[in-house]
């Protein structure tokens, strides 16, 4: 099985990316590592363990990492996830504990212990502890086999700013120093993740599994897609967290190009927007693999079949 961190602000998006990767034999989750960004620290670490205990893995390693971006103060998006991070439905107080490890410090010992290019890095938040590590010890840089993220946009552009993505908004200068590393990076943007909506056949097909986590599944994205229906008119939630995972599993689901993409860290008023190369106009190095669509049914039967074993 492949290795990977899964790196997260819990929210509801991020939970549903958590069950599909634990549900998935493909995949071994040496541990969960917790950041703030959809809501303060204390509840992400709080919510990716109700999530680990909703899938029955109590077992799960989960560990709480910064509480802060590098160089801003804390943006959060309780006006998307509810006051908790997962509304939607409330699971039982976790009994499993927190590890007392730091994130940063799981981070920099795991990517050390193992061989160069075993382990896959899965962020689906702000990207501060990535970052962190890296900067505290550039020795983990290499044997980083690469790096699946959900962050920033190129044609949708933005949905925290009208320039930028909310995870890239958050910590710019993290953002900034990922993107530069050197790791072979694959960006799943808002581009992507807005084509796969909780349309109501979907949903309820997730329902109708009949189960505690296909019923929790279903109650947070009724919840989250408050939010965007009314927004945007759109039919559904983008589910932009599992695309990471779904990448993972079957990356035959997405296309995009590999490009340059530079982070905007100076600008007020593009700060945090991902200037992607798109149509190749420099000569910047390509560092990022920027997908641009995917099969949104494929998708949906993926994410139905592996939340059905849970
Ligand atoms: C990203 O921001 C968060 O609200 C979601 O969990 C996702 O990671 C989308 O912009
Ligand atoms: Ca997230």
């Amino acid at each position: 099985a492949r290795k990977i961190i899964i790196d997260t602000d819990p929210g509801q998006d991020d939970a549903v990316a958590i069950l599909l990767a634990l549900a998935s034999p493909e995949l071994e989750v040496l541990g969960i590592t917790c950041v703030a960004g959809n809501v303060p620290l204390t509840l992400t670490a709080l919510n990716a363990r109700k999530v680990c205990e909703l899938a029955g893995r109590a077992d799960m390693r989960v560990f709480a990492g910064c509480d802060r971006p590098m160089a801003r103060d804390l943006v959060t998006a309780e006006y998307v996830h509810g006051k908790t991070g997962l509304d939607g439905i409330e699971l039982p107080e976790p009994r499993m504990a927190l590890d007392e490890q730091h994130a940063v410090d799981f981070l920099i010992e795991t990517l050390r212990a193992e061989p160069e290019g075993a382990v896959t890095l899965c962020p689906l938040g702000p990207l501060t502890n990535i970052a962190t590590a890296m900067e505290r010890a550039p020795d983990i840089v290499p044997k980083i086999a690469e790096i699946v993220l959900m962050g920033g946009a190129y044609f949708e552009v933005g949905n925290v700013t009208p320039a930028a993505e909310f995870n890239i908004y958050v910590d710019p200068q993290a953002a900034d120093i990922v993107f530069k590393s050197g790791v072979p990076l694959v960006v799943m943007p808002l581009d992507v993740t807005h084509q796969v909506l909780t349309t109501r056949p979907r949903i309820e097909t997730l329902r109708a599994l009949g189960t505690r986590v296909g019923h929790a599944v279903a109650s947070w994205t009724d919840f989250f897609e408050r939010y965007d229906m009314a927004k945007y008119g759109s039919q559904g939630a983008p589910l932009h967290d599992p695309c990471v995972i779904a990448y993972l599993l079957q990356p035959g689901l997405f296309s995009g190009r590999h490009v340059n993409v530079e982070i905007e860290t100076g600008s007020e008023l593009t700060l945090g927007m991902t200037v992607a190369d798109w149509w190749r106009v420099t000569d910047r190095p390509a560092n990022a693999m920027f997908m641009g669509d995917v099969d949104a049914e494929g998708f949906y039967a993926l994410l139905t079949e592996r939340i059905a074993r849970l």
